[in-house]
């Protein structure tokens, strides 16, 4: 058995934040003690809580020790108190210019209804059953990083933001795109708004001229305004949908919803050094420090980083499993209950998880790797 020794940042962020990567954090060391793994965590501050503690959402303390780790797991950042900073001094500027200066092109969001929690999908049943997809959003350009500003006054004043995408940048997610497509389903939905913008049809372009390379996967172009109609409608039809910066944003959050709860989901973004992993969900402020808030997105995300950085499948499907296993169980975060469930907080949902990890992990559960 591999033992690794193993650096992880820690960035809790605000809101929710810290009780999540906290949560997520001793799952990580649960599965370490288990494994015999050797993984040092190191929590650094990002977003509002780094404006409080060093004056900058993302000091470069921060960031030499983000460069340095092996992987990086993130709360959430943003808050009510930071509202009135400007656009490029706001928590979330933290985590856009972590994204910039890890080089963090691909991000990826896997969806998927546990059968758990059909009921409390917004879909009708027979639609909400086969929800099962992974979204590929761009996350290093696009309008979230092109050129923006202000310009003239009064009722002239302006403000502008840019989409702007090279060929090398669509490349390169559309690569990670086709691969993933390829070891699902093997369907790969590209979204863009080709009838109205420019940027789109290169990217669609792009897209097109790369599909020779990935004969086994069925790509197919939307238009963004019916992949948001299709997703509702009818999710079964999606496999991986493969998107810019600000269409994945938007369709990830929806997706999300249609699985139950927007606590529940997973990210990684991947680029050409360590990989980032997050919940999608923000900081929620109005549920911090209360025990209430779903510490399962946060854990979930612990898995993908220990199967995607480290190559950890077995710990990582125990995690899975072990979340699995509460939802089955009945145990609910308010934000998943549903009539005839156990509502728990946090402290209560991660314990859950925490002891059926325990169980996940025996040998004698037929895994067969025990120490
Ligand atoms: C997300 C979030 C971020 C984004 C915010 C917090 C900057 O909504 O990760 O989806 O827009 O990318
Ligand atoms: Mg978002």
């Amino acid at each position: 058995m591999t033992r690794l020794q193993k650096t992880i940042v820690l960035l809790p962020g605000d809101g929710i934040g810290p009780e999540v990567t906290r949560a997520a954090a001793q799952v990580l060391g649960d599965c370490a003690r288990e494994f015999g793994h050797g993984f040092t965590l190191v929590e650094q501050p990002i977003g509002g809580a780094a404006i409080d503690l060093a004056g900058s959402p993302f000091p470069e303390d921060t960031a030499s020790a983000c460069l340095a780790a092996d992987a990086l797991l993130l709360g959430a950042v943003g808050g009510r108190r930071w509202d009135s900073l400007p656009v490029g001094r706001r928590p979330e500027s933290g985590l856009l210019e972590l994204r910039r200066r890890l080089g963090l092109y691909a991000n990826l969001r896997p969806v998927r209804l546990h059968a758990a929690l059909g009921s409390i999908s917004p879909l009708r049943p027979e639609r909400a059953r086969r929800v099962d997809l992974e979204i590929v959003r761009e996350l290093s350009g696009g309008i979230y990083f092109g050129e923006r500003g202000r310009r003239g006054e009064g009722a002239e004043e302006r403000a502008f933001d840019t989409e702007s995408y090279s060929v090398r940048e669509i490349e390169r997610v559309a690569r990670v795109g086709f691969a993933r497509a390829r070891a699902r389903r093997r369907r790969l939905a590209s979204v863009d708004k080709a009838n109205v913008l420019e940027s789109s049809q290169l990217w669609r372009g792009v897209v097109n001229r790369l599909a020779p390379e990935f004969p086994e996967v069925e790509l197919e172009h939307l238009y963004v305004d019916n992949a948001a109609l299709q997703l509702v409608l009818d999710p079964s039809q999606f496999d991986v949908i493969l998107t810019s910066n600000m269409f994945g944003d938007i369709l990830s959050d929806e997706a999300a919803a249609l699985a139950g709860s927007i606590g529940l989901a997973p990210s990684a973004s991947f680029g050409s050094g360590p990989s980032l992993y997050e919940p999608i969900h923000g900081s929620a402020p109005q549920l911090a420090g209360k025990d209430c808030a779903c510490p399962i997105g946060a854990i979930l995300s612990a898995a993908l980083l220990l199967r995607e950085s480290f190559g950890l499948a077995k710990e990582a499907d125990a995690i899975e499993i072990a979340v699995d296993r509460v939802l089955e169980s009945g145990l609910r975060t308010p934000d998943i209950a549903a009539p005839g469930t156990e509502i728990v907080g946090l402290a209560a949902m991660t314990e859950a998880i925490r002891h059926h990890l325990a169980h996940a992990l025996l040998p004698a559960e037929g895994y067969g790797w025990g120490v």
